[in-house]
């Protein structure tokens, strides 16, 4: 079961906590893990600013602000014997969290129910709200 693990990180508290569960399960079950943190136009809310309007300025602050946040997803994952894969990706976070599972037939993606949004008590975050009702495979939502 679960022979492949998505695993999404926007290097919130929330998602250190996805981060963990996802990595205890992969243990459990031999899993392949995939740590994936995508960046995203400042006003990318609907997916309107690709890679070419952003600029190759704007755009090498946005992949340093992933790569931190993968290399603190590294860090993390250190004390567990896993094999892990890191990915860093350019879109909005939900629509390419679903398509990279799809595309690579991972069977679980685990997220972390909130991240840096305003916290309200009974609502999912945006973009685990969007991976819940769009992902192919099964979907985790950590709290
Ligand atoms: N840019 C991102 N890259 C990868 N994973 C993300 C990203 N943004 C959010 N996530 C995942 O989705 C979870 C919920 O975050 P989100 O839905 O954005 O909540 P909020 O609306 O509070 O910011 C996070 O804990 C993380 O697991
Ligand atoms: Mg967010």
């Amino acid at each position: 079961m679960y022979k492949k693990i998505l695993v999404a990180s926007d290097g919130s508290s929330y998602a250190r906590k996805a981060i963990n569960v996802g990595a205890e399960i992969a243990k459990r079950f031999k899993s392949e893990l995939t740590l994936i943190t995508v960046i995203q136009h400042p006003m990318n809310t609907f997916g309107l600013f690709g890679v070419e309007e952003l600029g190759p300025e704007a755009y090498s602050i946005l992949k340093k602000k992933g790569n931190d946040i993968i290399k603190e997803g590294k860090e993390q994952l250190k004390v567990y014997d896993l094999s892990i894969h890191y990915v860093l990706e350019y879109g909005n976070p939900g629509d390419t969290i679903v398509q990279y599972a799809k595309k690579n037939n991972f069977d679980l993606i685990v997220v972390g129910s909130h991240g840096y949004g305003e916290v309200t008590a009974h609502m999912l975050g945006s973009v685990s709200d969007r991976v819940n009702h769009h992902a192919h495979c099964s979907v985790l939502i950590v709290r």
